[in-house]
């Protein structure tokens, strides 16, 4: 897939600019604070519908403006993709999505067409954090493969605050209901959780051994939730709502079901959070971004756009070279703070990002 054009409008710190990147790599250098992840977080946000740093929409807009735009334009083997993003100011104005130049009436409408996967410092954070960074980290993945996966995480999830209302409420009449409608939504979340971490796992290993260049160490990467082993998870999931009543009522929240969900991650057995070193877990976050990005170059039988921010300046020479060696065929924009950073990426083209604008070296 390739990127032949960018447009923002009022968004961050840009008051318009307009990126045509060419093939291959595309270089972002700018201090700090100039403005480099603002451009691939738009981009980001045409592919995704949303930040990949931020869940408040309104950050991106431009300081004391009403709304900010953004649109991407790629290129894809069956022909031109054009999504865009209007974001607004004013609360009871919901952010509009379009694709193809027509407004589209979900926001499920805009996933699939451009794709892309972004690599950044904060990755790590998928090893450090909690299990809900990694729970995102297979949603954003699986999303962008099929909008049915987006559409039924959409379902589950306003079952359960529906459900979980209902406890509050101590409505418990309705909750036997809601049981049967949480069940069947869950069902499809859990097999395609299930069925992209198998195949995460088989590809992550192999970047593990091959960008931390140790063979003794296997990464492993397993699901695991109450519905993980399941071959009936819609009848499993009722038994589990049924086995956990009396304590969600008492807690009057759900405590069973894939919001639930682990990706367990272990290097040769040990789990990675107890043991890793720093080393480690930037090897295993970098090795997962890889891996997802093989799934939806199969899936979708092209490279996703990448998104490189500040992350070559964190490798040494030998895994920057591997690094880059894996993404060749993707067309990417990377950024850095110094021009130094870039050497072995040989960028096809350099923009110097500075007061928000953009220029050729
Ligand atoms: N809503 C906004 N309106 C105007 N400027 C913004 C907004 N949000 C962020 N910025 C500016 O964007 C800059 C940070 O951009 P960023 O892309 O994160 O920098 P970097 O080049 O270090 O990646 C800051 O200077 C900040 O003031
Ligand atoms: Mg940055």
């Amino acid at each position: 897939m390739r990127m032949t054009g960018l447009r923002l409008r009022d968004f961050r710190g840009y008051k318009q600019v307009m990126l045509s990147p060419p093939e291959g790599v595309t270089v972002l250098v700018g201090e700090n604070g100039a403005g480099k992840t603002n451009l691939l977080e738009a981009v980001h946000l045409c592919c995704l519908g949303r930040s990949h740093r931020t869940a408040n929409d309104k950050e991106m807009i431009r300081r004391d403006q009403e709304t900010a735009a953004v649109q991407l334009t790629v290129e894809r083997r069956d022909g031109k993709h054009e999504v865009g993003v209007r974001l607004f100011e004013n609360a009871r104005r919901r952010k509009i999505v379009y694709v193809n130049g027509k407004t589209a009436s979900r926001m499920g409408e805009l996933m699939g067409h451009a794709t892309c996967v972004i690599f950044s410092p904060e990755d790590l954070s998928l090893v450090k954090d909690g299990p809900q960074a990694r729970r995102r980290f297979l949603d954003m993945l699986l999303s962008q493969q099929q909008k049915a996966y987006f559409y039924a995480l959409q379902t589950y999830m306003s079952a359960l605050k529906q459900r979980n209302a209902l406890l509050k409420q101590g409505d418990l009449r309705q909750l036997l209901a809601w049981d049967e409608q949480l069940a069947a939504a869950a069902a499809p979340v859990v097999r395609l959780r299930r069925d992209a971490c198998q195949q995460l796992n088989a590809r992550a290993k192999n970047h593990y051994f091959y960008i931390g260049g140790r063979e003794e160490e296997t990464f492993g990467m397993q699901y695991r939730g109450g519905l993980a082993e399941s071959s009936d998870p819609a009848q499993d999931m009722l038994r589990g709502l049924h086995t956990c009543r009396e304590e969600d009522i008492r807690r009057q929240s759900t405590c069973f079901g894939p919001h639930r969900d682990e990706i367990e991650l272990t290097l040769s057995g040990e789990l990675l959070k107890a043991f890793g070193s720093q080393g480690q877990m930037r090897t295993a976050a970098l090795s997962m971004k890889l891996a997802a990005f093989d799934l939806l170059e199969a899936s979708q039988g092209e490279p996703p756009l990448l998104l490189l921010d500040d992350v070559l300046s964190e490798l040494d020479p030998d895994r920057r070279r591997r690094l880059i060696a894996r993404i060749g065929r993707a067309q990417a924009l990377l950024t850095c703070t110094d021009e130094g950073d870039f050497i072995g990426a040989r960028p096809a083209c350099v923009l110097r990002v500075e007061n928000g604008e953009l220029t050729q070296q």
